[in-house]
């Protein structure tokens, strides 16, 4: 069995590479990764070495390449996180975005087609479904709910998942779709919530919260949606999508005086900042279908997952202080620099 695993350097490929070699003895992972600002090659030192584990540097859009590495490989599975996954970016400059989240997964899948593949699993986000309101605690993101996109980010991914499904359609590409909600934990890119305020609170900087900071998140272990996506691959239905989640919503103000909490610094931090465009309300993934069809449960709760997550960060400062000291101080800069307190 040989599983193509598109952008493991980033956050969920890493750890979701980690999880397969770990559950799956035998099996080939090979790493598919541009290595844009987002991934990082010294996340997967502890695999490199390993017999099992392949990681080849290439762009999902280099549709040659790919055929190429097809031809080589012939894999079983492909598992596509690669994208560009900052909504805040995608603000920003939405292209980039079109070319590698759309174009990069047709791609994909014309390889899938041309060499013949048993499963193509496109990772995709609750954001495809908008947002809910918070005066409406009762509704709930199901697979039936309409696509209905805020930021180029989500378009984004909306259109990607419109396309694999149109592939499934008219060519028969044996396809399914993950739709998972916010994830948290080990290797998270510092550009997010959730690192961003663990990194700005140890060196007592700012912690800049959109608005007023009520927008609701549904937050999830990252470990709990790889067992998710290696669940769907081996026992998901071909042609279906399916919502991942863990009933875990959380205000994003809460998470910051959480974080301040834990880390023994004052909510005096604190700043509430000009908010993002278009900023999403609420999201919330109603699980029902991947429990009842598949068995699927989140094992990590949040409580004890956001403990973790943060002796992770402590434990590891060399991983993120090397990422925050370089280009991405000018992404701040420009980022928060001017951003107006509200
Ligand atoms: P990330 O930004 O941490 O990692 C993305 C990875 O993709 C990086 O390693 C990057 O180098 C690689 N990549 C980007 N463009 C590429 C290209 N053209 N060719 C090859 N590799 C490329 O993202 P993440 O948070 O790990 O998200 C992974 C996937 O999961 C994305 O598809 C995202 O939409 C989806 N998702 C993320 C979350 C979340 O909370 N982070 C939730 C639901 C779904
Ligand atoms: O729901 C799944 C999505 O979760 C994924 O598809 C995306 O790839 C992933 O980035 C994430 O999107 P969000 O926009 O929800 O995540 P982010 O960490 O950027 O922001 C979480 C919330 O925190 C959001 O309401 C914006 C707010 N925020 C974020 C940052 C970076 C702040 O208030 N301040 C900040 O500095």
């Amino acid at each position: 069995m040989t599983i193509f695993v598109t952008g493991g350097a980033g956050f969920i490929g890493s750890n979701f590479v980690f999880h397969m070699l770990k559950a799956h003895p035998g099996y080939r992972i090979v790493c598919l990764d541009k290595l844009t600002y987002a991934g990082n090659l010294s996340t997967l030192e502890p695999v490199m070495k390993n017999p099992d584990f392949r990681f080849v540097k290439i762009d999902i859009c280099d549709r040659e390449g790919i055929y190429k590495l097809f031809e080589e490989e012939k894999p079983n599975i492909v598992v596509n996180f690669a994208a560009e996954s900052h909504v805040d970016r995608s603000i920003e400059n939405p292209e980039i975005f079109l070319q590698t989240n759309i174009l990069g997964t047709q791609v994909l899948m014309d390889a899938c087609r041309k060499y013949g593949i048993t499963r193509y699993h496109q990772v995709s986000t609750d954001e495809v479904y908008g947002d809910l309101p918070l005066d409406r605690p009762d509704l709930f993101f199901t697979e039936q709910t309409p696509i209905h996109t805020s930021s180029p980010y989500s378009a984004s991914k909306a259109s990607a998942d419109l396309l694999v499904m149109a592939y499934n359609r008219t060519y028969g590409l044996p396809v399914a779709i993950s739709r998972c909600s916010n994830n948290y934990g080990p290797y998270h890119f510092p550009e997010k919530l959730i690192p961003l305020m663990i990194a700005n609170a140890l060196a007592d900087k700012p912690l800049p919260v959109y608005g007023e900071g009520l927008n609701v998140r549904d937050w999830l272990y990252v470990e709990d949606h790889c067992r998710a996506i290696d669940l769907i691959i081996h026992k998901g239905r071909v042609g279906e999508v399916y919502n991942v989640g863990g009933h875990n919503e959380m205000k994003n103000i809460d998470i910051v005086k959480l974080i301040c909490k834990e880390l023994g610094k004052p909510e005096s931090l604190i700043r509430h900042v000009e908010d993002r465009k278009g900023h999403d309300m609420r999201y919330a993934i109603d699980p029902t279908k991947i429990h009842d069809e598949l068995g699927w449960l989140p094992e990590t709760k949040f409580a004890d997952g956001i403990k973790k997550t943060i002796q992770w960060y402590l434990d590891n400062k060399q991983w993120w202080e090397t990422i925050i000291s370089g280009e991405y101080q000018n992404y701040y800069e420009k980022m928060y620099g001017s951003r107006a307190e509200v």
